[in-house]
């Protein structure tokens, strides 16, 4: 038993509350103002809100990943549950690991990002825009609302994830639906009643068929992500099957679901901020646009660790085994980092705001998020620069989730396409080809 933390306003910290799911800035502007290391007794949780606080969170080692274990099936779970062979698949992300794991897990999966690993996949990118771009042209001509998080924000990262994975086109649609499923369970999404029976029905399908992709990448070596990670196992025995297929399985969650919300909560942004966003994407701007959509109103909502040891933090008691949660979100508003926090500058720089974490856990696919979020975005404000949206950005719903702050919609009019020379040229252009 550790001892109850002193401050407790349980009302006051409710993130699941609808008007906080709504619109978190408010709770947390106050908290980071006043209570910057608060215990938050709905969440059984200690919430640290200020910049400095979460990026020293994000270094302490004493602050522990490691989270899921045979015994805790969840995140969330406190470890009293029942074992779920599930939670093997979970505890071998690399994400819930702290050293010797960690360090060993990051490295062999790190050669398939590298940077030119990266590059490469870029005609990729390019023609999976364009390819989904065609199929958005009736919905343009009609003139009807029409939801980008549905017809491209999310199948996009599915579909680059998958080529990355090697999985044949015809079995992308499963992949994805798997996908979604996934998120329900590990981002805490309290709208769908039975999420974790379907999620880990979810994730116990797509570890299966993660197996099978591993047994066809072992014989037929591929050039691709899944191939230099089996190679990486082959060659010096270090990656388990068990390791492959978990890592399998966190790239497909950690690439989809992630880079679908960026998209759609930066569209989102910048449209009702009455930006320019075609001139900004198709600019020499673009990258730094994105950073400031990571930062304005980033997927990441909070990164969750564990007090391995005692810690005091500004005259707190942080007992061993609590819950902490680095609230990314809000640090990424903190006036002491930023000025004028609260307002979308596309032009902001330098931005080091903590959209991918930091440190150790720092975001393994963030060159392919950067990447693939910058071309999706220049494709889509060049084929529709006069996209809009369809409701006041006040109303758009948002996912009732503790870890990640993602729309579930983004109902838009795309407008009269601009002109042809806007187009992608090039023999990838074209849904024909997105797989070659
Ligand atoms: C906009 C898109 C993305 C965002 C906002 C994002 C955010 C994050 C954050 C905040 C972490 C740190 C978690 C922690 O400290 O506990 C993380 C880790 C990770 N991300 Fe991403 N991510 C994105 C896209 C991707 C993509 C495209 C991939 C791969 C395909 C990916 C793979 C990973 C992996 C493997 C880790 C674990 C790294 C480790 O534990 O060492 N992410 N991501």
């Amino acid at each position: 038993m550790t001892a109850r933390p002193a401050v407790s306003t349980p009302a006051a910290t409710d993130l699941f509350a609808p008007e906080v799911v709504a619109d978190p800035h408010p709770l947390l502007a106050r908290l980071r103002r006043d209570d910057p290391v608060h215990w938050s007794e709905r969440h059984r949780a200690w919430l640290l809100t200020r910049y400095d606080d979460v990026l020293a969170g994000f270094k302490d080692p004493r602050m522990s990943a490691e989270r899921v274990t045979p015994a805790r099936a969840h995140p969330d779970d406190d470890g009293d549950g029942p074992v779920d062979p599930v939670a093997e698949v979970l505890a071998n992300w690399m994400v819930f690991k702290d050293p010797p794991d960690h360090p060993r897990l990051r490295r062999l999966v790190s050669t398939a990002f590298r940077p030119r690993a990266i590059a490469r996949l870029e005609p990729v990118i390019e023609a999976t825009v364009e390819g989904l771009l065609d199929d958005l042209g009736a919905h343009a001509r009609s003139g009807q609302a029409v939801d980008l998080t549905s017809t491209f924000a999310g199948p996009l990262p599915a579909i680059v994830i998958a080529h990355m994975l090697g999985v044949p086109e015809g079995d992308q649609e499963q992949f994805r639906h798997w996908s979604d499923e996934l998120t329900d369970l590990v981002f805490g999404a309290t709208e769908v009643a039975d999420r974790r029976e379907r999620g880990q029905k979810a994730l116990r399908a797509l570890a299966d068929y993660c197996r099978g992709l591993i047994e066809s990448a072992r014989r037929h070596p591929a050039d691709n992500v899944l191939g230099s990670l089996v190679q990486a196992h082959d060659e010096g025995d270090r990656l388990s099957t068990e390791e492959l297929i978990s890592t399998c399985t966190l790239l497909l969650f950690g690439g989809h679901e992630t880079t679908r919300t960026l998209i759609a909560n930066g569209v989102a942004a910048a449209l009702a901020a009455s930006w320019d966003l075609a001139e900004v994407m198709t600019g020499p701007g673009a990258a730094t646009a994105v950073e400031e959509m990571l930062r304005f109103e980033g997927p990441a909502k909070v990164e969750v660790r564990h007090a391995a040891a005692p810690v005091e933090w500004r005259g707190r008691r942080i007992e061993a085994g609590q819950r902490v949660f680095l609230a990314v979100i809000a640090a990424n508003r903190d006036p002491e980092q930023f000025e004028s926090p609260d307002v979308l500058d596309l032009r902001r720089d330098p931005n080091p705001h903590l959209g991918f974490g930091f440190g150790a856990h720092f975001c393994l696919g963030a060159t392919l998020a950067r990447v693939e979020t910058r071309i999706a975005l220049r494709g889509l404000l060049r084929r529709y620069p006069e996209i809009s949206l369809a409701q006041p950005y006040g109303s758009l719903p948002w996912r009732p989730a503790l870890i990640s702050r993602s729309l579930l919609e983004l109902p838009v009019i795309l407008g009269s396409p601009g002109p042809d020379r806007h187009r992608a040229v090039g023999p990838q252009a074209g849904g024909a080809d997105r797989w070659t």
